[in-house]
């Protein structure tokens, strides 16, 4: 595809797509596949791992009953580029197809709709949203992938990217509250179709290491001191991100965060999603092993949609 043809495309836009799968991750998680056609196709073939949709978990054409009223944000955990579509033997090369994965966990109204979409039907969605992880420019970087609970999904998509570009030395930690939530033999699975080895951590001890993915983390690089020098790639809740931001602080890591917020546009206009920030100076000169305020940073305000939602683990005030 020529750059000339890509160039005019937009960056994002609101798309119509139809549900082709949709199957079991765990008790409480499932995966759906979305497929998009046409310009949303080539929009989203440029997805990045760590972007995001926006769901409309509703139908729009009901009137009487707008709930939920706001969209929900659920990370990209894959994309695959289906080829043309036949529009049948008169038509054999269509629009161009795609499909991306959502893999979420039910919560409550925006989810218990989600998992009511059967095949066939469609979704309205607004993507890809926000910002990507960036990729080392060196193809022998070591790379350690952490994840936790809803934070995995985008592990999959970014150790996808990264076996395709040709990164070799890739490991990942996934940690879950209990085997139940998330089935560990689909989390191996998955990374294994990347060649990435994966250590399970679970909260309960019913499956894998007894504990949190960032003490699992821990562990190995006190028994492997060659990955120290790796790029961490984290993706998970608030407390676990901080927890991984202090170890790569500590042991001097680089460290891409992909952060969750609050969210209502998605699209920077509703401010809703502000994190704390130091300014690019302070964070880069921050080494010391407490990544907390100090005299000289200059608090300022990003928004996770469209600044983030990666960040540079440096970058956030993570005591604010
Ligand atoms: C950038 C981004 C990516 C996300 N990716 C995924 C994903 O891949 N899979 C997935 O399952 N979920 C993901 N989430 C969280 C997901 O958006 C929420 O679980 C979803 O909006 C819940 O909607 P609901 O109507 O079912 O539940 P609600 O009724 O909206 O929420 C149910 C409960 O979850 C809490 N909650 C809702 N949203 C958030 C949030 N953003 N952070 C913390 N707590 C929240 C609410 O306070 C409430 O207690 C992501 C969130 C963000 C911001
Ligand atoms: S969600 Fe509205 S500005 Fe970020």
């Amino acid at each position: 595809m020529s750059d000339e043809y890509q160039k005019e495309l937009p960056r994002r836009g609101e798309f119509v797509g139809r549900v082709i799968s949709h199957s079991d991750f765990g008790a409480r998680s499932k995966c759906i596949s979305v497929e998009l056609t046409g310009t949303a196709a080539r929009v989203f073939a440029r997805t990045k791992a760590g972007q995001f949709v926006q769901f409309s978990c509703r139908n729009l054409d009901e009137t009487r009953s707008p709930v939920p009223l706001l969209r929900r944000p659920f990370s990209i955990g894959g994309v695959r580029s289906d080829g043309p579509k036949s529009n049948g033997p008169d038509e054999p090369n269509g629009d161009e197809r795609l499909s991306f994965d959502v893999i979420y966990q039910l919560l409550g109204p925006g989810t218990r709709w989600l998992e009511q979409r059967r095949p066939n039907e469609t979704i309205n969605l607004l993507g890809p949203l926000g910002n990507g992880f960036s990729l080392p420019q060196q193809r022998q970087t070591r790379i350690i992938l952490i994840g936790g609970g809803v934070g995995l999904p985008p592990m999959f998509f970014l150790a996808n990217q990264l076996f395709r570009s040709g990164y070799k030395d890739t490991t990942a930690f996934a940690g879950i509250q209990t085997a139940a939530h998330f089935e560990p033999e689909i989390i191996t699975r998955k990374f294994d179709e990347c060649d990435c080895p994966c250590e399970i951590s679970t909260d309960d001890g019913s499956y894998g290491f007894r504990g949190n993915a960032v003490e699992a983390l821990e562990e190995f690089l006190g028994k492997n001191p060659d990955w120290q020098q790796a790029q961490i790639y984290a993706c998970g809740p608030g407390v676990m991100l901080k927890a991984v931001a202090a170890l790569a602080q500590r042991r001097g890591m680089p460290c891409q965060v992909c952060m969750e917020a609050y969210m209502s546009c998605g699209i920077g206009i509703c401010q809703s999603c502000a994190v704390r920030v130091r300014d690019k100076n302070s964070a880069e000169q921050a080494v010391d092993d407490k990544p907390q305020h100090k005299a000289n940073d200059k608090p300022q305000y990003k928004l996770v949609c469209t600044n983030g939602p990666v960040f540079d683990s440096r970058e956030i005030m993570w005591d604010e």
